[in-house]
């Protein structure tokens, strides 16, 4: 085991501000998985610009790379992997630049990383960023710099987040930790540590500095936010959500992830009282095979998830709806696989994220279930799902054609500088003819075609949430 050195990391004199006082060191940052780790990723900035770092985008100029890392796959992790062997030729250029692993592969890694392969610097958990100053100054003097600890508490709660986006229209804000859920299949729970909810007054602190900053729309985000708790439920996600689209009518709130099994009526008529709080929710559902969820450990049966859909339907029509999808979990057979897919159809969802299931270390199922599904199997049954969504998608789609939205632009099209593209309240992407709009305009557009990633329209005029 490493030792930590907790009484130097936590010294109030180890402060780079000094240092760098002359000039500043440059801090690259590369994000991998998440958007909770998009968001921590503008926290990390904000504790290094604090403390003399300026942000480059060119890892070349950088005198401290970051990477921050996701466990959620072995893919995940073999591309952070692959990441590093390449940053380690820049080393032999530059034998001051430091390297670090921040994220969820910290913890899980930690001795491949910094004793076996040699392959960073620093090495940093998820709940440890704020000792990053202090790490970056023991590594420099050759030590190795590792705390992988997970806290019970730390939410960052009063850090103010570096916004690394350029678009300056949409950002995201975590209002939660950690997982208690434990799915049988989830590395989370290990990596980030348990849940915890984040002081209500300095998340909407943080979204009015936004507002004022011109931003126009505010992702809430948390592994599952129905289970935001503050005070012994004074504070739970409905209220948080109301709270926060009371913010500001022209200002668009989203969230995610939501959780089946803690998703609540009284969220969804949050949801549909207020106009501002999109009509979008991503409800990831894993399978449709009962057994196969029990197996999970999600806690519900497909019947609850369909009871769930159907409260949406009912209490906000129009909502749009995505999920998640394992495909080839230990002792999935034909019959379950027939039962994803017949729950995708009955749902007809608008968008999914589908993924063959990768068994992780130390998690229940790689403990007590056998990954007995072959990958080509695996393969096989994750095409099939993907083409019966890219089918249910352009349906979506279809449907929309003829429609009127209210988009909120958030830059112009890759194939053309004539071309936005933003989205409406059911996050679908639509791209339209430019003319005097800009990013961050609320914009109707009458959608005219579509194919099943993108709806295609025409401005009609200026619009807006009021
Ligand atoms: N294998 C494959 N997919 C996984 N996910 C989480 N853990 C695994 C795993 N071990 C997927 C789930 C989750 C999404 C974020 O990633 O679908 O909802
Ligand atoms: Fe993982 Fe389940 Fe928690 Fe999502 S809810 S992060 S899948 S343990």
């Amino acid at each position: 085991m490493l030792k930590v050195d907790l009484k130097r990391i936590n010294d109030p004199k180890v402060n780079l501000k000094e240092k760098y006082a002359k000039g500043h060191s440059n801090v690259y940052i590369e994000t991998y998985g998440c958007q909770m780790n998009v968001a921590d990723s503008e926290v990390v900035v904000s504790i290094l610009n604090k403390n003399g770092f300026a942000y480059t985008e060119d890892y070349k100029l950088a005198d401290l790379i970051l990477i921050n890392t996701c466990s959620i796959r072995e893919n995940a992790e073999k591309r952070v992997f692959n990441r590093l062997e390449q940053f380690k030729h820049l080393k032999k250029k530059n034998k001051s630049l430091l390297i670090g692993i921040i994220g969820c592969m910290a913890e899980r890694l930690k001795e491949r990383l910094l004793e076996q392969e040699k392959l960073v610097d620093l090495v940093i958990g998820p709940d440890a960023y704020r000792d990053l100053p202090a790490l970056v100054q023991k590594a420099e003097g050759g030590q190795q710099a590792i705390n992988v600890l997970l806290s019970r508490e730390e939410t960052y709660a009063e850090i103010s987040p570096v916004r690394l986006d350029k678009n300056g229209v949409a950002a995201f804000v975590s209002i939660m930790r950690g997982c208690d859920n434990m799915c049988a299949y989830c590395v989370v729970p290990y990596t980030r540590g348990r849940e915890r909810s984040r002081k209500p007054d300095t998340i909407l602190n943080e979204i009015k500095e936004l507002i004022e900053k011109g931003y126009k729309e505010v992702t809430l985000l948390g592994q599952n936010v129905d289970k935001y708790n503050w005070d012994n439920g004074e504070v739970n996600f409905a209220k948080l959500l109301e709270m926060t689209a009371l913010l500001s009518p022209n200002l668009r709130v989203r969230f995610s992830t939501s959780y089946p099994q803690d998703m609540t009526d009284e969220v969804l008529h949050v949801i549909a009282k207020y106009d501002n709080v999109c009509k979008y929710i991503h409800l990831p559902v894993q399978s449709g095979s009962s057994r196969i969820l029990d197996l999970m450990k999600r806690g519900y049966t497909r019947e609850w998830y369909m009871g769930r859909i159907e409260a949406i339907k009912k209490i906000i029509p129009g909502c749009a709806i995505s999920s998640d999808f394992i495909t080839g979990f230990c002792s999935e057979t034909m019959g379950d696989h027939q039962e994803t897919l017949s729950l995708m159809e009955w749902v007809g969802f608008d968008y999914s994220y589908m993924f063959k299931y990768s068994e992780r270390p130390n998690t229940y199922a790689q403990r007590k279930l056998e990954d007995d599904v072959p990958e080509d199997e695996k393969g096989r049954r994750l095409s099939e799902i993907i083409e019966l969504q890219n089918k249910l998608s352009l349906k979506s789609n279809q449907n929309d054609i003829g429609k009127t939205f209210d988009v909120l632009v958030e830059g112009f099209s890759k194939k053309s500088k004539d071309r936005l593209f933003g989205r409406n309240s059911q996050n679908k992407v639509i791209v339209f003819n430019r003319n005097n709009y800009q990013p961050g305009n609320y914009v109707k557009v009458e959608v005219v075609d579509c194919t099943s990633a993108t709806l295609m329209g025409k401005a009609i005029n200026r619009g807006g949430l009021i």
